[in-house]
Protein backbone atom coordinates (compact mmCIF):
# COMPACT_ATOMS: atom_id res chain seq x y z
CA UNK A 1 0.00 0.00 0.00
CA UNK A 2 1.79 3.03 -1.24
CA UNK A 3 0.60 6.97 -0.07
CA UNK A 4 0.61 9.26 -2.74
CA UNK A 5 3.00 12.01 -1.74
CA UNK A 6 6.15 10.11 -2.17
CA UNK A 7 6.18 9.83 -6.45
CA UNK A 8 7.42 6.91 -7.67
CA UNK A 9 9.92 7.80 -10.37
CA UNK A 10 9.25 7.11 -13.41
CA UNK A 11 11.90 6.97 -16.32
CA UNK A 12 11.29 8.10 -19.60
CA UNK A 13 11.01 5.02 -22.28
CA UNK A 14 14.26 4.16 -23.30
CA UNK A 15 14.74 4.49 -27.75
CA UNK A 16 17.79 2.72 -27.91
CA UNK A 17 19.86 2.82 -31.42
CA UNK A 18 17.07 4.21 -33.06
CA UNK A 19 14.78 1.65 -32.57
CA UNK A 20 11.38 0.67 -31.23
CA UNK A 21 10.30 2.37 -27.95
CA UNK A 22 10.58 -0.58 -24.92
CA UNK A 23 7.57 0.89 -23.64
CA UNK A 24 4.40 -0.08 -25.52
CA UNK A 25 4.25 -3.58 -24.53
CA UNK A 26 3.95 -4.79 -28.51
CA UNK A 27 6.44 -7.21 -29.84
CA UNK A 28 8.80 -9.82 -28.57
CA UNK A 29 11.35 -9.09 -25.54
CA UNK A 30 11.35 -7.52 -22.31
CA UNK A 31 9.79 -4.91 -21.89
CA UNK A 32 9.10 -1.84 -19.30
CA UNK A 33 11.99 0.53 -17.38
CA UNK A 34 13.22 -0.39 -14.00
CA UNK A 35 11.77 1.37 -10.82
CA UNK A 36 13.74 3.64 -9.33
CA UNK A 37 16.39 2.68 -6.42
CA UNK A 38 14.94 5.23 -4.28
CA UNK A 39 11.70 7.44 -3.08
CA UNK A 40 13.68 10.65 -2.67
CA UNK A 41 13.31 10.90 0.93
CA UNK A 42 14.23 14.12 1.97
CA UNK A 43 16.48 12.27 5.03
CA UNK A 44 16.82 8.91 3.61
CA UNK A 45 16.84 8.95 -0.12
CA UNK A 46 17.37 5.50 -1.18
CA UNK A 47 15.07 3.74 1.16
CA UNK A 48 12.26 2.51 -0.38
CA UNK A 49 12.02 1.75 -4.11
CA UNK A 50 10.21 3.07 -7.22
CA UNK A 51 8.03 1.17 -9.31
CA UNK A 52 5.87 -1.54 -7.46
CA UNK A 53 3.82 -1.35 -3.96
CA UNK A 54 4.18 -3.66 -1.81
CA UNK A 55 0.71 -5.26 -0.06
CA UNK A 56 2.29 -8.55 1.62
CA UNK A 57 5.45 -9.97 3.20
CA UNK A 58 5.35 -13.47 4.26
CA UNK A 59 9.03 -13.86 5.75
CA UNK A 60 9.88 -17.68 6.91
CA UNK A 61 12.91 -17.55 9.64
CA UNK A 62 15.19 -19.75 11.20
CA UNK A 63 18.05 -18.29 13.65
CA UNK A 64 20.62 -20.41 15.50
CA UNK A 65 20.67 -20.69 19.24
CA UNK A 66 23.34 -17.64 19.40
CA UNK A 67 20.46 -15.84 17.13
CA UNK A 68 23.32 -14.32 15.48
CA UNK A 69 22.72 -16.31 12.28
CA UNK A 70 19.69 -16.49 10.33
CA UNK A 71 18.58 -18.15 6.91
CA UNK A 72 14.96 -16.71 5.77
CA UNK A 73 13.07 -16.79 2.35
CA UNK A 74 10.91 -13.74 1.99
CA UNK A 75 7.74 -14.05 -0.46
CA UNK A 76 6.73 -10.88 -0.79
CA UNK A 77 3.54 -9.83 -3.36
CA UNK A 78 3.60 -6.63 -4.67
CA UNK A 79 1.40 -4.05 -7.42
CA UNK A 80 3.16 -3.02 -9.76
CA UNK A 81 2.77 0.67 -10.54
CA UNK A 82 4.44 0.93 -13.95
CA UNK A 83 5.56 -1.55 -16.49
CA UNK A 84 8.63 -2.96 -14.85
CA UNK A 85 11.93 -4.36 -16.55
CA UNK A 86 13.53 -4.71 -13.32
CA UNK A 87 13.24 -3.27 -9.60
CA UNK A 88 15.29 -2.89 -6.16
CA UNK A 89 14.43 -4.11 -2.91
CA UNK A 90 16.61 -2.69 0.05
CA UNK A 91 18.83 -5.05 1.53
CA UNK A 92 21.59 -4.56 3.48
CA UNK A 93 24.54 -7.64 4.45
CA UNK A 94 23.61 -11.00 4.40
CA UNK A 95 23.73 -13.43 1.31
CA UNK A 96 21.32 -13.82 -1.21
CA UNK A 97 20.96 -17.37 -2.41
CA UNK A 98 18.37 -17.61 -4.90
CA UNK A 99 15.50 -15.51 -5.59
CA UNK A 100 12.27 -15.96 -8.18
CA UNK A 101 9.89 -13.44 -10.08
CA UNK A 102 6.31 -15.42 -10.74
CA UNK A 103 7.91 -18.68 -10.30
CA UNK A 104 10.61 -18.08 -12.64
CA UNK A 105 14.47 -17.85 -11.63
CA UNK A 106 15.63 -13.75 -11.74
CA UNK A 107 18.84 -12.22 -12.67
CA UNK A 108 20.05 -10.62 -9.21
CA UNK A 109 22.41 -8.11 -8.25
CA UNK A 110 23.62 -6.20 -5.26
CA UNK A 111 24.82 -2.86 -4.93
CA UNK A 112 25.06 -1.55 -1.24
CA UNK A 113 21.66 -1.35 0.24
CA UNK A 114 20.25 -1.88 -3.47
CA UNK A 115 19.38 -5.60 -4.32
CA UNK A 116 18.35 -5.57 -7.79
CA UNK A 117 16.34 -8.34 -9.42
CA UNK A 118 15.29 -8.43 -13.26
CA UNK A 119 13.20 -11.04 -14.03
CA UNK A 120 13.10 -13.65 -16.41
CA UNK A 121 11.63 -12.23 -19.79
CA UNK A 122 8.98 -14.36 -19.73
CA UNK A 123 7.07 -13.28 -16.95
CA UNK A 124 7.65 -10.12 -18.31
CA UNK A 125 3.68 -9.81 -18.54
CA UNK A 126 3.24 -10.21 -15.04
CA UNK A 127 4.87 -6.76 -14.18
CA UNK A 128 2.66 -4.85 -15.93
CA UNK A 129 1.51 -1.58 -14.52
CA UNK A 130 -1.14 -2.47 -12.23
CA UNK A 131 -0.87 -6.50 -11.89
CA UNK A 132 0.64 -8.43 -8.82
CA UNK A 133 3.63 -10.01 -8.50
CA UNK A 134 5.13 -12.25 -6.24
CA UNK A 135 8.93 -12.18 -5.83
CA UNK A 136 10.91 -15.45 -3.51
CA UNK A 137 14.07 -14.10 -1.90
CA UNK A 138 16.18 -17.01 -0.21
CA UNK A 139 18.81 -15.31 1.52
CA UNK A 140 20.86 -16.15 4.98
CA UNK A 141 24.10 -14.71 6.70
CA UNK A 142 24.72 -12.80 10.49
CA UNK A 143 22.41 -9.76 10.24
CA UNK A 144 24.14 -6.50 10.73
CA UNK A 145 23.99 -4.04 13.48
CA UNK A 146 23.91 -0.60 12.06
CA UNK A 147 25.05 2.80 13.93
CA UNK A 148 22.55 5.12 12.77
CA UNK A 149 23.29 9.05 11.65
CA UNK A 150 22.97 9.93 15.78
CA UNK A 151 24.92 7.20 17.16
CA UNK A 152 22.30 4.70 18.37
CA UNK A 153 22.18 1.40 17.11
CA UNK A 154 19.46 -0.39 15.11
CA UNK A 155 19.23 -3.26 13.14
CA UNK A 156 19.46 -6.84 14.09
CA UNK A 157 20.61 -6.44 17.83
CA UNK A 158 22.55 -9.53 20.14
CA UNK A 159 20.79 -9.42 23.04
CA UNK A 160 22.01 -11.02 25.99
CA UNK A 161 19.74 -14.45 25.57
CA UNK A 162 18.91 -13.65 21.85
CA UNK A 163 18.36 -11.19 19.59
CA UNK A 164 16.24 -8.09 18.95
CA UNK A 165 15.02 -6.15 15.38
CA UNK A 166 14.27 -2.73 15.55
CA UNK A 167 14.34 -0.69 12.61
CA UNK A 168 13.83 3.13 12.69
CA UNK A 169 14.37 4.34 10.49
CA UNK A 170 16.51 2.37 8.15
CA UNK A 171 17.41 -1.18 10.31
CA UNK A 172 14.13 -2.61 8.15
CA UNK A 173 16.56 -3.93 5.40
CA UNK A 174 19.38 -5.90 7.87
CA UNK A 175 16.57 -8.80 8.38
CA UNK A 176 14.35 -9.04 4.95
CA UNK A 177 14.78 -7.57 1.60
CA UNK A 178 11.97 -5.31 1.10
CA UNK A 179 10.17 -1.81 0.51
CA UNK A 180 11.64 0.12 3.36
CA UNK A 181 10.01 3.36 3.12
CA UNK A 182 7.12 4.24 5.81
CA UNK A 183 4.93 4.99 2.70
CA UNK A 184 4.68 1.43 1.54
CA UNK A 185 2.83 -0.38 3.96
CA UNK A 186 1.63 -3.97 4.10
CA UNK A 187 0.13 -6.89 5.91
CA UNK A 188 2.70 -9.21 7.19
CA UNK A 189 3.26 -12.89 7.93
CA UNK A 190 6.41 -14.31 9.92
CA UNK A 191 7.41 -17.66 10.93
CA UNK A 192 10.49 -17.42 13.51
CA UNK A 193 12.22 -21.31 14.07
CA UNK A 194 14.07 -21.27 17.00
CA UNK A 195 15.91 -23.77 18.72
CA UNK A 196 13.50 -25.25 22.01
CA UNK A 197 13.47 -22.83 24.74
CA UNK A 198 13.79 -19.87 22.75
CA UNK A 199 11.09 -18.27 22.19
CA UNK A 200 10.12 -15.81 18.96
CA UNK A 201 7.91 -13.09 19.24
CA UNK A 202 6.85 -10.66 16.31
CA UNK A 203 4.04 -7.78 15.72
CA UNK A 204 0.40 -9.11 15.79
CA UNK A 205 -1.08 -12.32 16.52
CA UNK A 206 0.36 -15.36 17.32
CA UNK A 207 -1.48 -18.04 15.08
CA UNK A 208 0.31 -21.44 15.82
CA UNK A 209 3.84 -22.00 17.41
CA UNK A 210 5.03 -25.82 16.34
CA UNK A 211 7.87 -28.05 17.79
CA UNK A 212 9.84 -30.18 15.42
CA UNK A 213 12.21 -32.74 15.53
CA UNK A 214 15.19 -32.94 13.14
CA UNK A 215 14.60 -35.01 9.60
CA UNK A 216 11.56 -33.60 8.97
CA UNK A 217 12.94 -31.36 6.50
CA UNK A 218 13.05 -28.50 9.02
CA UNK A 219 15.62 -26.04 8.08
CA UNK A 220 15.34 -24.53 11.24
CA UNK A 221 18.62 -25.68 12.87
CA UNK A 222 22.23 -26.73 11.96
CA UNK A 223 22.45 -28.08 15.69
CA UNK A 224 21.38 -31.73 14.44
CA UNK A 225 19.15 -33.61 17.23
CA UNK A 226 18.37 -30.47 18.79
CA UNK A 227 14.74 -29.95 18.59
CA UNK A 228 12.94 -26.47 17.37
CA UNK A 229 9.93 -24.65 17.80
CA UNK A 230 8.44 -22.30 14.89
CA UNK A 231 6.16 -18.93 16.15
CA UNK A 232 4.14 -17.89 13.83
CA UNK A 233 2.60 -14.65 13.77
CA UNK A 234 0.43 -12.63 11.62
CA UNK A 235 -0.11 -9.09 11.25
CA UNK A 236 -3.53 -8.02 9.08
CA UNK A 237 -3.41 -4.35 9.93
CA UNK A 238 -1.23 -2.89 7.21
CA UNK A 239 2.59 -1.92 8.89
CA UNK A 240 5.13 0.11 8.10
CA UNK A 241 8.80 -1.92 7.67
CA UNK A 242 10.34 0.23 10.28
CA UNK A 243 7.51 -0.86 12.73
CA UNK A 244 8.63 -4.71 12.56
CA UNK A 245 10.11 -6.62 14.82
CA UNK A 246 10.73 -10.24 15.61
CA UNK A 247 12.51 -10.71 19.13
CA UNK A 248 14.17 -13.87 19.88
CA UNK A 249 15.58 -15.12 23.42
CA UNK A 250 13.77 -16.31 26.89
CA UNK A 251 10.88 -14.86 27.01
CA UNK A 252 7.78 -15.50 29.61
CA UNK A 253 4.92 -14.64 27.93
CA UNK A 254 1.30 -13.55 28.88
CA UNK A 255 -2.31 -13.88 27.17
CA UNK A 256 -5.31 -12.10 27.93
CA UNK A 257 -7.96 -9.70 26.61
CA UNK A 258 -9.30 -6.23 27.14
CA UNK A 259 -12.72 -5.41 27.72
CA UNK A 260 -13.59 -4.09 24.12
CA UNK A 261 -11.73 -7.48 23.16
CA UNK A 262 -8.09 -6.36 21.75
CA UNK A 263 -5.69 -9.20 22.72
CA UNK A 264 -2.80 -8.35 25.17
CA UNK A 265 0.16 -10.48 24.24
CA UNK A 266 3.50 -9.68 26.67
CA UNK A 267 6.55 -11.45 26.41
CA UNK A 268 9.23 -10.57 29.02
CA UNK A 269 12.25 -11.45 29.81
CA UNK A 270 12.47 -13.21 33.08
CA UNK A 271 15.38 -11.22 35.09
CA UNK A 272 13.36 -8.24 34.67
CA UNK A 273 9.81 -10.05 35.18
CA UNK A 274 9.15 -9.36 38.71
CA UNK A 275 9.59 -5.09 38.03
CA UNK A 276 8.05 -5.07 34.66
CA UNK A 277 4.89 -7.13 35.13
CA UNK A 278 3.17 -4.83 37.91
CA UNK A 279 3.37 -1.61 35.40
CA UNK A 280 2.21 -4.30 32.11
CA UNK A 281 -0.69 -4.51 34.30
CA UNK A 282 -1.43 -0.67 33.14
CA UNK A 283 -1.37 -1.21 29.45
CA UNK A 284 -5.18 -2.03 29.13
CA UNK A 285 -5.76 0.91 31.56
CA UNK A 286 -3.81 3.06 29.31
CA UNK A 287 -5.36 1.92 25.92
CA UNK A 288 -8.78 2.46 27.26
CA UNK A 289 -7.58 6.14 28.28
CA UNK A 290 -6.15 6.74 24.87
CA UNK A 291 -8.92 5.26 23.13
CA UNK A 292 -11.04 7.89 24.55
CA UNK A 293 -8.88 10.67 23.25
CA UNK A 294 -7.87 9.56 20.10
CA UNK A 295 -10.32 6.85 18.74
CA UNK A 296 -11.04 3.26 18.83
CA UNK A 297 -7.39 1.32 19.45
CA UNK A 298 -6.62 0.68 16.12
CA UNK A 299 -5.80 -2.70 15.89
CA UNK A 300 -6.57 -6.36 17.14
CA UNK A 301 -3.98 -6.86 19.55
CA UNK A 302 -1.67 -5.22 21.98
CA UNK A 303 0.84 -5.65 24.03
CA UNK A 304 4.19 -5.54 25.10
CA UNK A 305 8.32 -7.00 24.76
CA UNK A 306 10.24 -6.43 27.69
CA UNK A 307 14.09 -7.34 27.47
CA UNK A 308 17.19 -6.19 29.98
CA UNK A 309 18.08 -2.79 30.22
CA UNK A 310 21.48 -3.44 28.37
CA UNK A 311 19.57 -4.98 25.24
CA UNK A 312 18.88 -1.85 23.64
CA UNK A 313 19.74 2.09 24.15
CA UNK A 314 16.24 2.74 23.60
CA UNK A 315 12.33 1.84 23.50
CA UNK A 316 10.27 1.52 20.05
CA UNK A 317 6.64 1.58 19.32
CA UNK A 318 7.15 -1.59 17.16
CA UNK A 319 3.25 -2.34 15.78
CA UNK A 320 1.09 -3.78 18.36
CA UNK A 321 3.60 -4.58 20.83
CA UNK A 322 5.91 -1.98 21.77
CA UNK A 323 9.48 -3.01 22.88
CA UNK A 324 11.12 -1.79 26.29
CA UNK A 325 14.81 -2.43 27.10
CA UNK A 326 14.25 -2.97 31.14
CA UNK A 327 10.83 -2.20 32.48
CA UNK A 328 8.70 0.65 31.15
CA UNK A 329 7.49 3.19 33.78
CA UNK A 330 3.94 4.66 33.01
CA UNK A 331 5.43 7.41 31.12
CA UNK A 332 6.69 5.46 28.70
CA UNK A 333 3.87 3.01 28.12
CA UNK A 334 1.68 5.90 27.21
CA UNK A 335 4.72 7.15 24.88
CA UNK A 336 4.97 4.42 22.87
CA UNK A 337 0.87 3.07 23.28
CA UNK A 338 0.03 6.32 21.92
CA UNK A 339 2.84 5.75 18.71
CA UNK A 340 0.13 2.75 18.09
CA UNK A 341 -2.33 5.74 17.22
CA UNK A 342 0.67 8.39 15.84
CA UNK A 343 3.17 6.79 13.77
CA UNK A 344 1.74 3.07 13.48
CA UNK A 345 -2.03 3.63 12.13
CA UNK A 346 -1.19 6.86 11.13
CA UNK A 347 2.07 7.01 9.78
CA UNK A 348 4.22 9.72 8.63
CA UNK A 349 4.36 10.04 4.66
CA UNK A 350 8.12 10.64 5.13
CA UNK A 351 10.89 10.97 7.57
CA UNK A 352 10.46 14.87 7.52
CA UNK A 353 6.65 14.63 9.02
CA UNK A 354 8.69 12.11 12.54
CA UNK A 355 7.32 15.02 14.38
CA UNK A 356 3.52 13.91 13.61
CA UNK A 357 4.58 10.62 15.55
CA UNK A 358 7.17 12.18 18.72
CA UNK A 359 4.86 15.29 19.26
CA UNK A 360 1.92 13.48 19.90
CA UNK A 361 2.96 10.68 21.53
CA UNK A 362 5.07 13.12 23.64
CA UNK A 363 1.71 15.33 24.35
CA UNK A 364 0.07 11.98 25.22
CA UNK A 365 2.74 12.26 28.03
CA UNK A 366 1.47 15.58 28.77
CA UNK A 367 -1.99 14.80 29.25
CA UNK A 368 -1.76 11.42 31.52
CA UNK A 369 0.58 13.66 34.20
CA UNK A 370 -2.06 16.16 33.65
CA UNK A 371 -4.79 13.40 34.55
CA UNK A 372 -3.20 11.17 36.54
CA UNK A 373 -0.13 13.45 38.03
CA UNK A 374 -0.13 16.60 39.23
CA UNK A 375 1.36 18.40 36.31
CA UNK A 376 -1.20 20.48 33.84
CA UNK A 377 -0.26 20.45 30.24
CA UNK A 378 0.30 23.99 30.45
CA UNK A 379 3.16 23.43 33.21
CA UNK A 380 4.75 20.74 30.99
CA UNK A 381 4.27 23.20 28.20
CA UNK A 382 6.44 26.12 29.93
CA UNK A 383 9.23 23.74 30.52
CA UNK A 384 9.76 22.27 27.74
CA UNK A 385 9.79 25.98 26.42
CA UNK A 386 11.87 27.15 28.93
CA UNK A 387 14.34 24.41 27.59
CA UNK A 388 17.17 25.45 25.54
CA UNK A 389 17.08 22.02 23.50
CA UNK A 390 13.71 22.81 22.01
CA UNK A 391 14.79 25.41 20.65
CA UNK A 392 17.50 23.80 18.31
CA UNK A 393 15.38 23.75 14.79
CA UNK A 394 11.64 23.81 14.08
CA UNK A 395 10.07 20.40 14.67
CA UNK A 396 8.88 19.53 10.77
CA UNK A 397 12.60 21.00 10.22
CA UNK A 398 14.83 19.05 11.20
CA UNK A 399 18.58 19.76 9.32
CA UNK A 400 20.00 16.38 9.29
CA UNK A 401 19.00 12.90 9.21
CA UNK A 402 21.15 12.73 12.41
CA UNK A 403 18.19 15.06 14.51
CA UNK A 404 15.15 13.17 13.28
CA UNK A 405 15.02 12.13 16.96
CA UNK A 406 16.16 15.26 18.76
CA UNK A 407 14.23 17.19 21.42
CA UNK A 408 12.57 19.67 19.17
CA UNK A 409 10.58 16.82 17.11
CA UNK A 410 9.29 16.09 20.61
CA UNK A 411 9.70 18.15 22.95
CA UNK A 412 8.21 21.16 20.72
CA UNK A 413 6.44 18.84 18.45
CA UNK A 414 4.24 18.32 22.09
CA UNK A 415 4.08 22.59 21.84
CA UNK A 416 2.64 22.91 18.75
CA UNK A 417 -0.04 20.12 20.04
CA UNK A 418 -0.36 22.14 22.97
CA UNK A 419 -1.05 25.32 21.01
CA UNK A 420 -3.37 24.21 18.56
CA UNK A 421 -5.17 23.07 21.95
CA UNK A 422 -5.01 26.58 23.08
CA UNK A 423 -6.44 28.29 20.08
CA UNK A 424 -9.72 25.46 20.00
CA UNK A 425 -10.12 26.77 23.55
CA UNK A 426 -12.70 23.94 24.35
CA UNK A 427 -10.89 20.07 25.04
CA UNK A 428 -13.99 18.21 23.34
CA UNK A 429 -13.23 20.25 20.42
CA UNK A 430 -9.78 20.05 20.47
CA UNK A 431 -10.16 15.61 21.49
CA UNK A 432 -13.02 15.24 18.59
CA UNK A 433 -10.06 16.83 16.23
CA UNK A 434 -7.48 14.24 17.05
CA UNK A 435 -10.13 11.55 17.02
CA UNK A 436 -10.83 12.62 13.72
CA UNK A 437 -7.35 13.13 12.56
CA UNK A 438 -6.68 9.46 13.28
CA UNK A 439 -9.51 8.06 11.76
CA UNK A 440 -9.17 9.79 8.52
CA UNK A 441 -5.79 8.89 7.35
CA UNK A 442 -6.39 5.05 9.44
CA UNK A 443 -3.63 2.27 8.46
CA UNK A 444 -2.36 4.75 5.92
CA UNK A 445 0.11 7.95 5.79
CA UNK A 446 -0.35 11.68 6.39
CA UNK A 447 2.06 14.43 6.05
CA UNK A 448 2.64 18.02 7.85
CA UNK A 449 0.63 19.63 5.24
CA UNK A 450 -2.34 17.45 5.48
CA UNK A 451 -1.85 17.80 9.40
CA UNK A 452 -2.34 21.54 9.09
CA UNK A 453 -4.84 21.58 6.78
CA UNK A 454 -6.95 19.52 7.93
CA UNK A 455 -6.68 20.91 11.13
CA UNK A 456 -7.80 24.22 9.54
CA UNK A 457 -10.25 22.80 8.30
CA UNK A 458 -11.67 21.07 10.92
CA UNK A 459 -11.68 23.82 13.36
CA UNK A 460 -12.94 26.49 10.74
CA UNK A 461 -9.91 28.63 12.25
CA UNK A 462 -7.13 30.79 10.71
CA UNK A 463 -4.27 28.96 12.45
CA UNK A 464 -0.82 30.56 10.49
CA UNK A 465 -0.04 31.99 12.85
CA UNK A 466 -0.04 28.88 14.70
CA UNK A 467 2.27 26.73 12.32
CA UNK A 468 4.52 29.76 11.14
CA UNK A 469 5.84 30.50 14.41
CA UNK A 470 5.61 27.20 16.72
CA UNK A 471 6.11 24.54 14.00
CA UNK A 472 8.00 26.00 11.30
CA UNK A 473 10.05 29.57 12.60
CA UNK A 474 13.21 29.53 13.75
CA UNK A 475 13.91 29.71 17.54
CA UNK A 476 12.20 30.81 20.48
CA UNK A 477 9.30 33.17 20.43
CA UNK A 478 9.67 36.52 22.70
CA UNK A 479 6.44 36.07 24.23
CA UNK A 480 4.92 32.72 24.66
CA UNK A 481 1.57 34.35 25.63
CA UNK A 482 1.05 35.94 22.67
CA UNK A 483 -1.95 34.77 20.98
CA UNK A 484 -1.75 32.44 18.01
CA UNK A 485 -5.26 33.56 17.01
CA UNK A 486 -5.53 36.81 14.23
CA UNK A 487 -7.58 39.36 16.81
CA UNK A 488 -11.42 39.40 15.76
N1 LIG B 1 10.58 6.33 18.23
C1 LIG B 1 11.23 5.95 19.46
C2 LIG B 1 10.36 6.45 20.59
O1 LIG B 1 9.99 7.58 20.60
C3 LIG B 1 12.57 6.54 19.62
C4 LIG B 1 13.55 6.13 18.59
C5 LIG B 1 14.25 5.01 18.61
C6 LIG B 1 13.91 6.80 17.39
N2 LIG B 1 15.06 4.95 17.50
C7 LIG B 1 14.88 6.02 16.77
C8 LIG B 1 13.53 7.96 16.79
C9 LIG B 1 15.44 6.38 15.55
C10 LIG B 1 14.09 8.32 15.59
C11 LIG B 1 15.04 7.55 14.97
O2 LIG B 1 10.04 5.73 21.48
ZN1 LIG C 1 8.34 8.20 20.41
Amino acid sequence: MRATRVAALLLACAVLGGTASACTGAGAGVSGTPGAAGLRDPYFPKLGNGGYDVTHYDLRLAVDRSAGHLTGTATITARATQDLSAFHLDLVGLDVTGATVEGRPAAVNRAGGELVLRPDAEVADHLRKGRTFETVVRYSGAPRTLTDADGTHEGWLRTVDGAVALGEPAGGPTWFPGNHHPSDKATYTVAVTVPEGLTAVSNGELVSHRTSGTGTGNTGTSHTGARTVTYTWRTTEPMASYLATVAIGRFRTEESRTDEGVTVFTAVDPGVAAEAEPELARVPQILAWEAERFGPYPFRSAGAIVDRAEDSEYALETQNRPYYPGPPTAGLLVHELAHQWFGDSVTPADWQDMWLNEGFATYAEWLWSEEHGDTPAGESFEDAFADDANWAFPPAEPPTAAEISEPPVYGRGAMVVHRLRLAVDDDAKFFALLRGWTTAHRYGNASTEEFTAYAEKATGLDLSRLWSVWLYGDGRPADATAPDLPAR
